[in-house]
């Protein structure tokens, strides 16, 4: 395992992200929407920077197979809260393709959310496939496959500190 990104610096960045975050929803009350599994570390830390009135809910969905991206998505656990006319943050751990998410936010946008809007700590902007706006972004990484602080590659590593390249 190589580190990418070390827990300290995950921390600081999660903490400025949580300050824009505080000021650009100053007198709002927006939902946190966590995508799962991979984001509930980064939501857990998030959520505790938010310093407004916050809510939180979360959607399971299913796309990836290992490493590899299989195009395919879908909601597995759908939101309890109902997010119309009601400002959204989507809470991601990473957009590699951009298919997950789009598919995402385009079943969202049916709910008329007053406003959506994507957060997501990694970025790996290389492999892109369908271009979607992202309000927030952690860190911008190369084209590898990384794991821990709630990543996986095959349902493990979501335990580590740190951010790692995993060895094959
Ligand atoms: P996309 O649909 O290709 O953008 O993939 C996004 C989803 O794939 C994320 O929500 C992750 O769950 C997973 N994913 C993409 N890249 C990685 C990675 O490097 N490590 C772990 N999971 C990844
Ligand atoms: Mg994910």
């Amino acid at each position: 395992m190589n580190i990418l990104i070390r827990e300290n610096a995950i921390s600081k960045k999660v903490k400025e992200i949580g300050k824009k975050i505080n000021k650009d929803y100053k007198d709002k009350n927006p939902i946190l929407v966590g995508v799962l599994k991979g984001a509930f570390i980064f939501m857990a830390d998030l959520l505790r920077e938010i310093e407004i009135p916050v809510e939180v809910d979360f959607l399971s969905i299913r796309s990836y197979n290992g490493k590899e991206s299989s195009g395919v998505v879908r909601i597995t656990h759908d939101l309890s809260l109902n997010i119309e006319n009601r400002d959204v943050i989507l809470v991601e751990d990473i957009v590699d393709t951009g298919r997950t998410i789009n598919y995402i936010i385009e079943n969202l946008k049916t709910r008329r959310p007053k406003s959506l809007v994507v957060c997501t700590l990694l970025n790996k902007k290389e492999n892109r496939i369908i271009d979607v706006p992202l309000t927030y972004v952690g860190f911008d990484i190369p084209y590898v496959f990384v794991v821990g602080y709630g990543l996986d590659y095959s349902n493990k590593y979501r335990n580590l500190r740190n951010i790692g390249v995993a060895d094959d």
